[in-house]
């Protein structure tokens, strides 16, 4: 199937609007359009959480992976969750043609399924609902002290406030990191 970029930008637009409509249905499991980190956050969001060989990265939400591989360049291990099945087909397939398969894996589903007891650092670029439901729904798995960056949206669930370590707004682009509580 080719990838959202591939079929040039008008394509792209129209995809996109097609991402927010479906957040606003109502049950929607989706808690964000599709948006793409521009490259310069992710990767002050990978200086800022000090991302590196060793670590296990969990991007919820994952979009076409732009940030998987920008970790796994980095040495990490990294694991997406994605909804929409054009965008996980698309994060797959640049994981291959980078040549970081074996560092990247991709899961087609709802991220409130994640198990991410593994995760040394977790990347969330949402929405604050996205934010509340998911960090609620993996709450059970999350390992204190794991570093969370949010891209634009603080996380505004009891007990967050006192976690953040840092809030960098570089260019008025706020990057929240924490240590899970
Ligand atoms: C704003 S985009 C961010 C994409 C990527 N993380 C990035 O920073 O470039 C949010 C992504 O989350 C996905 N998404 C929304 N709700 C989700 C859910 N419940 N489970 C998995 N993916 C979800 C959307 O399809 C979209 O691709």
């Amino acid at each position: 199937m080719p990838s959202v970029a591939s079929k040039g930008p008008l394509a792209g637009i129209l995809f996109e609007m097609r991402t927010w409509v479906r957040c606003m249905l109502p049950y929607t499991p989706y808690v964000a359009p599709f948006y793409p980190t521009p490259d310069a956050v992710i990767s002050r969001v990978l200086d800022l959480t000090a991302t590196g060989p060793g670590d296990v990265l969990y991007d919820l939400g994952c979009g076409d992976g732009r940030v998987l591989l920008a970790a796994a360049r980095r040495g990490a291990r990294c694991v997406g969750y994605e909804l929409d099945p054009q965008l996980a087909a698309d994060a797959e397939a640049a994981a291959s043609a980078a040549g970081l398969a074996a560092r990247v894996r991709v899961v087609r589903a709802d991220a409130a399924a994640a198990d991410v007891r593994e995760a040394t650092v977790i990347a969330l670029y949402l929405s604050d609902h996205g934010n509340s439901r998911l960090l609620r729904a993996v709450q059970s798995s999350l390992r204190p002290g794991t570093r969370v960056a949010s891209f634009y949206f603080p996380v505004a669930l009891p007990g967050w406030s006192e976690a953040l370590l840092k809030a960098d707004r570089t260019d008025g682009l706020a990057v929240y990191v924490y240590k899970a509580p």
